[in-house]
């Protein structure tokens, strides 16, 4: 993603910063600057201040400051390419993609983008015409308002084999259509619609541009064809990043401070029709962490509305377990047995449905009632089965202070010990600590030193720097043999962990993403060295072996974490004097450490 900075300078000309901002917070003129109400936080009296003249605001209340494309990328979560393709089209700029430095895939990319857009229109069309008519009555009779089929996108696929596909023919290549997920090449030169007689929900990505489709069965002679049949993933389409809606529920997100998780594309629109619009779906595919991920980057409070089924009911249980591991606050909205959002609200109106609300249950209480419902509560054998339940998901909280909250809650409710509950989780974590640290410590040591909280090292920032700025030979290198536990740094840590999750999205990864998504000072101190300081360019990067320059990083990881084991190991032996069987313990696996040691150190010099 390479946005030359002539663009940039030219969009911040012909943009006014305080138009940009006032679209979100209104300014007034106060002396040499304006100002008004942060947007960044909850304040009455306006601390939020911007300098047209500098092109960038400061609030004096919470210390953010930024330009205005990191305002902008704040307020709408945006990346930063979205952010200048935003700005650049209030500004009546055009970014030619033809000026910028060769890039296959990012052409590609556009491409993609462009056909899955015009697709979508192309359906809306069929919708409204004759042989859309059936579909659109089907859609009639679920309810749908014509301001919720637009504003959704909602369209019709034909019944033949290939109408999208000589719709689009003369404009785009085969492999590019087939690229963009819309058809199928069945060999021998045979192209077929992947979308065929369904109704179309086009799936928009967060930036609000349509990266794939949603189709729903229409006609009842093809019930041997699944009900809903989804775009496959493409460079454009990341199922396990997309959540379906988001885009439309952003606002409302932060607004209500809590989203809404439900499962359906027509749950998600029913209910965004009543005025519930803080809500997204994960359509079909199971949660998964980055989901999770992304969604808490606009709230820690998540409402599951999954279907009152079976299937619904297990979903839930995988959604609860990924979304308290990330640290969200999970409620569950339980539906009557055999409703799904949709049908739910569209019998019991808003009101129905706020009710629940309401009355939704925290995962104690819902899992609970499972197991009340099964009749197990009153054994003590499907006691302990609660509780042990129970604290497998506590475990997975990594706040202490909730799982104390937690802990005593069960106890009370339930009129457990909590002594007995403590008990247990503890077993577990020590479980799950041990089975962590097998691999590192082959030899339990005696005592363990206090934990080393450690500066960054330089290495650790050429380690960032490649996975952002080298080939993708050595960044695969690097995914594949990189051992986290060798970052000795937590922040590094979490920094990797970001670009190794995201690396092979289609929006590659710039500095300004990575500032964007790190905002506490050692992350940005981090970020900024590691891209910026010349100091840290080696030898290697210069010549540009990032190959080689990549190997070292992992060796030198390797060996500081020797080194600082061999440390650690010195310490315990000076701290206890006697000559005890655990002391030669001890100097024998520090021999072996300092073996391991020479032979890195050798083959670093090689
Ligand atoms: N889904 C899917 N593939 C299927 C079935 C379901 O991708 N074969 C996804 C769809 O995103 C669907 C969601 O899972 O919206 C929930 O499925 P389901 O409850 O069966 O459908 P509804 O959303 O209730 O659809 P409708 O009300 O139109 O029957
Ligand atoms: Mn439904």
């Amino acid at each position: 993603m390479n946005i030359p900075q002539s663009k940039i300078d030219e969009i911040s000309a012909s943009l006014d910063i305080v138009d940009v901002i006032s679209a979100y917070t209104p300014l007034r003129k106060a002396g040499k600057s304006f100002m008004g109400r942060c947007p960044y936080h909850e304040e009455k009296t306006p601390s939020f201040s911007v300098s047209q003249e500098k092109g960038v605001f400061h609030c004096f209340g919470c210390g953010k400051s930024g330009n205005m494309f990191t305002f902008v990328m704040d307020m709408e979560n945006f990346t930063f390419f979205d952010t200048v393709k935003f700005l650049a089209d209030k500004a009546n700029i055009t970014i030619e993609f033809e000026n910028e430095p060769f890039d296959p895939d990012r052409n590609k990319v556009e491409i993609y983008y462009d056909i899955n857009k015009k697709a979508g229109k192309y359906f809306y069309e069929k919708l409204n015409s004759r042989e859309g008519a059936y579909a659109k009555e089907y859609l009639n009779t679920r309810g749908l308002k014509d301001d919720t089929i637009v504003k959704f996108g909602l369209g019709y696929s034909l019944r033949d084999k290939d109408a999208l596909y000589r719709e689009f023919e003369n404009d785009y290549t085969a492999e590019d259509i087939q690229g963009s997920g819309l058809i199928l090449q069945l060999g021998a030169g045979e192209i077929r619609d992947r979308f065929r007689g369904r109704l179309m929900f086009p799936i928009f990505n967060e930036a609000g541009r349509v990266v794939g489709f949603g189709g729903r069965r229409m006609y009842d002679e093809s019930t041997d064809e699944a009900k809903y049949i989804n775009s496959p993933e493409t460079k454009i389409y990341n199922k396990s990043k997309i959540l379906y809606g988001l885009n439309f529920a952003k606002n409302a997100i932060k607004q209500k401070g809590f989203v809404l998780l439900v499962e359906g594309y027509m749950d998600l629109i029913s209910l965004f029709q009543k005025g519930i619009e803080n809500v997204v779906a994960s359509s079909g595919t199971s949660l998964t962490q980055l989901h999770s991920k992304i969604l808490s980057r606009y709230t820690k409070e998540v409402v599951v509305v999954y279907d009152a089924d079976l299937a619904g009911q297990n979903a839930s249980r995988r959604a609860i377990e990924l979304l308290v591991e990330n640290d969200i606050n999970v409620s569950i909205l339980e539906l009557p047995y055999g409703d799904d959002p949709d049908t739910y609200i569209q019998k019991n109106g808003i009101d129905g449905f706020e009710r629940l609300l309401n009355n939704r249950l925290s995962i104690i209480d819902y899992i609970a009632e499972r197991y009340e419902t099964d009749g197990k509560m009153n054994s003590p054998e499907g006691k302990t089965e609660f509780v042990r339940e129970i604290i497998g998901l506590i475990v997975k909280m990594r706040d202490a202070i909730k799982r104390d909250f937690y802990i005593k809650g069960i106890a009370e409710k339930f009129s457990i010990y909590e002594s007995i509950i403590r008990k247990e989780l503890d077993s577990v974590l020590k479980l799950k600590s041990r089975g962590l640290t097998r691999e590192t410590n082959t030899d339990r040591p005696v005592k363990k030193p206090k934990e080393r909280v450690s500066k960054f090292s330089a290495v650790e920032l050429v380690l960032i720097r490649l996975l952002i700025d080298s080939d993708d030979k050595t960044k695969s290198l690097l995914m594949n043999e990189l051992e986290m536990e060798l970052i000795s740094n937590d922040t590094v840590r979490k920094i990797v962990n970001y670009i190794m999750l995201n690396i092979d999205s289609p929006e590659k990864i710039t500095h300004i993403q990575l500032f964007n998504e790190f905002q506490d000072e050692e992350a940005k101190d981090i970020i900024g060295k590691a891209l910026l300081d010349e100091n840290l360019i080696m030898q290697d990067i210069k010549s540009k072996n990032h190959l080689g320059e990549a190997n070292s990083v992992l060796s030198q990881l390797k060996l500081y974490n020797i080194r600082n084991k061999i440390k650690d190991i010195e310490i315990q032996i000076k701290s206890s004097n006697d000559y005890s069987p655990e002391i030669l313990r001890l100097l024998n696996t520090q021999q072996k450490l300092k073996r391991e040691q020479i032979k890195i150190e050798k083959s670093l010099r090689s």
